[in-house]
């Protein structure tokens, strides 16, 4: 296995001694930047997940802009289901729609597996990457089983996943059968970018925070659990598990297998240590619209993360979700600058 030892953040998400503390943003690459506005042009955004040339150059942007501790995979959630053979588009300013629901027992059945070499372009593009990166983490990443089962049964994003709960409430099996498959596809899609040379992953349940901690337990997290395990399997790589509005489930979250939790902007990184096991690091948590506030506003709320970051073994620097597309990228720029002097002193 390569030697990484020296990244500040493979060592925060081990929760090893940092020079400085790491940073990254979610969706650091994408539409508040123009260079990614120029080359993205008119091609569609699923079709440019599968050009490796692409995804290389979308990659790169940030980490050549910002100078920010890892890059991330320009990728999709929904993009293993695509490639799988499920008919979806990401539509602008909306997200993922999917053309036939899948809601009974006889659509979880039709639902195509994924095999690796359905995303042979993503692995081809994770090679690339990671010979350009050196010494800097490339993560990989795949959607958790609940927020890619609620694209596939509402047919888009929904604010209240009624589909998603009255198939989970109401017909118990389809739904384990439906999870247990994404979970496979999940799995398959993140073992693909680690094989290819990524050096991190996170799994992405977004909307998680829909659960009650039971319902969680019950229907969603031995599913995940699935994913995060098949990744122990082939490789020794630090896993992050992230959500949103996931306060309450901190804790399951952990137990399905991370070593980082990402916690959102509404609950304090020291309290959220308190709520995961002993050894678990953090990722997170400045809220995404901090940045449109005037600068000494966002100096004194990022020093408040890093303050309480502190009292967890490890701390990964990011925002509480993804950067929003309005974002000023200087602003991110001045913030990657004052996470490394703050946290270096
Ligand atoms: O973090 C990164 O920089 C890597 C790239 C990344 C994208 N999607 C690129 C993208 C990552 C990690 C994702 C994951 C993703 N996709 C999630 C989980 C993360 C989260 O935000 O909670 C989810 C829920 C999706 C589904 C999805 N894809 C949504 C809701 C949207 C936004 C739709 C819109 O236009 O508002 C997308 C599209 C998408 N994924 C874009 C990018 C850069 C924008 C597409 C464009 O440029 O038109």
């Amino acid at each position: 296995m390569r030697d990484l030892g020296q990244s500040a953040f493979l060592r925060a998400c081990r929760g090893e001694p940092v020079p400085h503390t790491p940073v990254w943003f979610m969706r650091q690459a994408g539409r508040s930047l123009p260079e990614y506005r120029e080359v993205r042009g008119d091609v569609g955004m699923l079709e440019s997940c599968l050009r490796p040339d692409l995804v290389f150059e979308i990659t790169m942007q940030p980490v050549r802009r910002y100078g920010v501790d890892a890059a991330v995979l320009f990728s999709d959630i929904v993009l293993p289901l695509k490639a799988a053979g499920v008919d979806l588009d990401i539509k602008a300013g909306v997200g993922p729609v999917v053309a036939q629901p899948v809601r009974t027992a006889a659509d979880v059945a039709s639902l195509p597996p994924l095999d690796p070499t359905d995303v042979q372009p993503v692995a081809d593009a994770v090679k690339g990457l990671v010979a350009e990166l050196g010494e800097r983490p490339l993560l990989g990443f795949a959607g958790a089983p609940f927020t890619l089962a609620s694209y596939l049964v509402e047919g888009g994003p929904s604010r209240d996943h009624v589909h998603t709960k009255a198939l989970m409430y109401g017909d118990e099996d389809t739904w384990h059968a439906l999870a247990g498959r994404l979970a496979q596809i999940a799995a398959t899609f993140l073992r693909v970018q680690v094989e290819a040379g990524a050096t991190t992953v996170q799994l992405f349940d977004s909307w998680a925070g829909a659960l009650s901690a039971a319902d969680y337990e019950r229907y969603v997290l031995p599913h995940s659990r699935t994913v995060l395990e098949s990744v122990r399997a082939v490789a020794d790589v630090p896993r992050i598990h992230f959500g949103v509005g996931t306060g309450e489930l901190l804790g399951l979250m952990a137990s399905a297998g991370a070593d980082v939790v990402g916690v959102d902007w509404r609950v304090p990184l020291d309290e959220a240590v308190r709520r995961l096991p002993a050894g678990t690091s953090v990722q997170g948590n400045l809220d995404p619209a901090t940045v449109f506030a005037p600068w000494a506003a966002v100096e004194e709320r990022a020093r408040d993360v890093l303050r309480r970051g502190k009292a967890a073994p490890g701390h990964v620097f990011n925002l509480g979700h993804g950067v929003l597309p309005e974002t000023d990228p200087d602003v991110l720029a001045r913030l990657v600058e004052l996470v490394h002097t703050e946290s270096a002193r």
